[in-house]
């Protein structure tokens, strides 16, 4: 295989990135199997209002409790939760977290000025399960701080209210989660950023993995939201070189590296940029455009089913790294596999968003109550964890082309089979 875009360095020399290493025999065009099985539980509700439609897919109840977060976006479909839903429980799973894994969804256009009052109707519609049973969260569509909002005026306080009411002291553990969602570090406040953190650290891991020089390396990424802002923030500071970056209005391009924190900065709520402060030198493509640019990395970061059979030869990317959940299908997986590129699940690349959020309720991070130590503490352990998960993945992959679905699967399927709690849900 070879670089489409050579990489520069910073006296703009060439710098070597050796080719990806594709296994010795590449595996069958066939779809890497995911595990199926029936969800537990699959709820459809309909708004009174708008006639929106809304959906809960439970598919696994551990210790009493699922976990994942809630989007909003117009064409949303019970089939999609359920996807959804099964991957929350594969992460759950392969992050040794004593939790089920769910999904709510709604069909309703974010920007629609009606989309706060469904949402809210919505949780109130699943207040039995979000009371008791399902812990949810930002997703696409729905951000944190408007989840949050929303439980707040329904009398439910935060969107993990189900587990925080297990604690002993409800109120402390409020404070607690609170603290550690808002504190302040490079990029924006922990909560939102920790999840693009950990597909940054993916990505690195890859190029780690593949012996490629982090300055050398050249990283594409679609959807500048929650996730994929944190992660082209968290890239550019690595010094990764982010050559594209795509949001609903289209993909900004520039092979010399873009000013991700210039871009950034002038996100609107919804992710998207604002195209007339755009810096000078960054060519304007259309949405489409960022799957097919140069770049050693892809990072799918905005909608499921980004990558399709319909799309899967136009990747130029050498490893995909999925920052949206269910953002490649199993048919475009195998094609990527067959052609050598191996795709580093969104079970593993973007589960640090859920796990940090359960280390927080579990105590594993933010005890302390100082926004400096949970901060290196959150970032420590996700780093340590996500390069140990990817260079297993990837090291099989090299080795006996296994596709890294099947190794992460692997990971999780012990624990997908106890839906029985083993280790007792302990908040403190
Ligand atoms: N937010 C989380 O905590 C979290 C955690 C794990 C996984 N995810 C997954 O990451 C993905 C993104 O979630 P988010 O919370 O960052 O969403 P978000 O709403 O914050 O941002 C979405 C981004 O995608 C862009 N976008 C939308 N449609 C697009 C398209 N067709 N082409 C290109 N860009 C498009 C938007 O403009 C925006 O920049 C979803 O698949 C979600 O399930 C999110």
């Amino acid at each position: 295989m070879t670089t489409m875009q050579e990489p520069m360095g910073p006296l703009g020399t060439p710098i070597e990135v050796p080719a990806a290493p594709v296994p010795a025999v590449l595996p069958a065009a066939a779809a890497p199997a995911r595990r199926d099985r029936e969800p537990y539980l699959r709820v459809t509700w309909t708004d009174p209002v708008t006639g929106a439609r809304g959906h809960l897919v439970v598919h696994t109840l551990r210790s009493g409790i699922a976990t994942g977060g809630t989007r909003m976006r117009a064409g949303c479909t019970l089939s999609e939760v359920e996807d959804l839903a099964r991957g929350m429980a594969a992460k759950t799973a392969a992050f040794d977290l004593p939790v089920g894994g769910a999904k709510g969804g709604i069909d309703f256009d974010p920007k629609d000025p009606r989309a706060v009052g469904v949402l809210e109707r919505f949780c109130e519609a699943m207040r039995p399960w979000i009371d008791a049973h399902w812990v949810t969260a930002e997703d696409l569509g729905v951000p944190q701080h408007l989840i949050d909002e929303v439980f707040a005026r329904i009398g439910l306080g935060q969107s993990y209210h189900a587990a925080i009411s297990r604690s002993a002291d409800p109120a402390a553990t409020l404070a607690r989660v609170r603290q550690g969602l808002d504190a302040r570090v490079p990029g924006g406040l922990l909560g939102d950023v920790i999840g693009g953190y950990g597909v940054a650290h993916a990505c690195l891991g890859a190029a780690s993995a593949f012996g490629w020089a982090v300055a050398g390396t050249t990283v594409a990424i679609q959807g500048i939201g929650t996730m994929g802002g944190g992660a082209a923030w968290y890239l550019h500071e690595a010094g990764m070189r982010v050559v594209a970056m795509a949001d609903a209005a289209g993909t900004l391009y520039d092979p010399a590296g873009l000013d991700v924190p210039a871009l950034l900065e002038l996100r609107d709520g919804f992710g998207e940029i604002d195209r007339t402060r755009l810096p000078a030198g960054v060519a304007q493509l259309p949405r489409s455009a960022v799957v097919g640019l140069p770049a050693d990395v892809f990072v799918p970061a905005a909608i499921s089913y980004a990558i399709t059979p319909d799309n899967s030869y136009d990747v130029a990317a050498r490893v995909v790294v999925e920052a949206a959940n269910a953002a490649t299908t199993p048919e475009a997986e195998a094609m990527l596999a067959a052609r050598g590129v191996p795709v580093v699940p969104d079970f593993v690349a973007n589960a640090g968003a859920a796990a940090w959020a359960w280390w927080l309720l579990l105590g594993r991070v933010g005890m302390s109550r100082d926004d400096a130590v949970t901060a290196e503490e959150s970032f420590t352990m996700l780093r340590t964890q996500m390069a140990d998960k990817v260079r297993l993945l990837l090291d099989r992959w090299v080795a006996d082309g296994v596709p890294p679905r099947l190794t992460g699967l692997g990971l999780a399927v012990s624990d997908l089979d106890d839906t029985a709690a083993r280790s007792a849900l302990v908040i403190p």
